[in-house]
């Protein structure tokens, strides 16, 4: 039988997706997290997809008692700990609640792990940390440095994270620094289900294509890049979903503990704005209307991953394409135009 593991978060958007990547992988998984921003219908999806009931469990991670009635249940081999709160603008205008929600969060998950002797961790990084970077591609040794609270919170637990593997050496710690996660489960079944007007691209074009916001801004043409707009590196959830697979397998076969092992997720290729949006068009057959804006504000020109590292340790590389990401967005969100809520 495989190891157990406790997923945090795992009612979320890279969450869910990566509970069916586990599944497939012949682990056993638990699913811990507080509905903040996600739905029990996802939860109930996932049961569908993989054909039987997932074990959840509602609960919030500053919450230690009830982690500890989790711990004392079960055995866990470790733990991956998607569970946080990501929206940028919101971090600047409530920073209180991204320091509470993301490190006093993962602090209190961190003190239970240690008490119940569960010494695996892997852990929602972001490439944000990265601030505006000196060098491209960005490889895991590139300065951090964050502009925003959420961001901050972000490097934050890497230090802390830094400072544990230091002080106890018996701890396996690796942040996964993802790039731009984007598309859904091929099914059609599961995605992204923003609250209110998406922040991010790939679900704006989505709901722009699918008539429920009229036009695209676009944020910024004069940025030096291959058209003016900006350059990310947008990653397959299911692909991202891999590597988790990927980093556990890897810790399952050290036989030294790693330490502190920060990895980027990415495919290493950029794509600029002004692509993104032709792919998607030509995927869905639908226009989709958009007008140029101002550059908004803490955006970068470009950001796209050194994906060698992955590929060297963890033996996992992206496999799936711009169009791909584009057309399994489109499935998801011509089948489920409200997302979760349907109506
Ligand atoms: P998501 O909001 O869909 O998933 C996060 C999940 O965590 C949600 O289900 C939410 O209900 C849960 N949660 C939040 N706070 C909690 C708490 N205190 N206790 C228990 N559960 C809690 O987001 P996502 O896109 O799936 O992102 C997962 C992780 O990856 C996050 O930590 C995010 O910061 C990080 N990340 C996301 C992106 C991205 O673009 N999506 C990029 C880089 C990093
Ligand atoms: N963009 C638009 N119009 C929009 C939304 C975005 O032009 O309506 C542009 C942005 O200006 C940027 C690009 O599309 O050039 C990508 O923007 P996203 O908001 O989709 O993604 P970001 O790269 O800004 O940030 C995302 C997550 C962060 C995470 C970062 C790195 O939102 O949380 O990737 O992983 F930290």
């Amino acid at each position: 039988m495989k190891n157990k593991i406790l997923v945090t978060g795992g009612a979320g958007y890279i969450g869910s997706h990566t509970c069916i990547a586990l599944h497939q992988a012949g682990y056993d998984i638990v699913v811990y997290d507080n509905l903040s921003n996600s739905s029990r219908e996802a939860v109930n999806r996932v049961s569908s997809l993989i054909g039987q009931p997932i074990e959840f469990i509602e609960g919030d991670i500053r919450d230690a008692e009830s982690l500890r009635q989790v711990f004392a249940e079960h055995q866990f081999f470790g733990v991956i700990h998607f569970a946080g709160l990501k929206a940028v603008g919101e971090s600047v205008a409530q920073p209180l609640k991204y320091y509470d929600n993301n490190v006093s969060g993962t602090i209190t998950l961190l003190e239970v792990m240690a008490e119940y002797d569960v010494k695996n961790l892997v852990f929602s990084s972001s490439a944000t940390v990265y601030g505006d970077p000196e060098r491209l591609p960005i490889d895991e040794n590139s300065p951090r440095s964050c502009t925003n609270p959420y961001g901050q919170s972000k490097l934050t637990v890497e230090h802390i994270l830094e400072d544990l593997a230091v002080s106890d050496e018996s701890w396996n710690l690796i942040p996964l620094r993802y790039f731009n996660p984007v598309g859904a489960h091929p099914s059609g079944q599961i995605g992204e289900d923003p609250n209110d007007i998406p922040n991010n691209l790939m679900p704006y074009i989505s709901q722009v294509a699918v008539g429920k916001l009229e036009k695209l801004s676009i944020f910024g043409n004069d940025y030096s890049t291959v058209d003016g707009t900006g350059v990310r590196d947008f990653i397959h959830v299911t692909d991202l979903a891999q590597g988790h697979v990927a980093a556990l397998s890897y810790l399952e076969q050290q036989a030294v503990p790693v330490g502190f092992l920060p990895i980027n997720l990415g495919t290493g290729k950029g794509t600029s704005v002004l692509e993104l949006v032709t792919a998607f068009s030509e995927v869905s057959g639908e226009d989709i209307p958009y007008q140029f804006a101002d550059r908004r504000a803490g955006d970068i020109a470009s950001c796209y991953a050194s994906a060698d590292k992955a590929k060297d340790l963890l033996k996992w590389q992206a496999e799936l394409s711009i169009t791909e990401m584009c057309q399994d967005t489109w499935r998801w969100q011509s089948m489920n135009p409200n997302g979760y809520n349907a109506t």
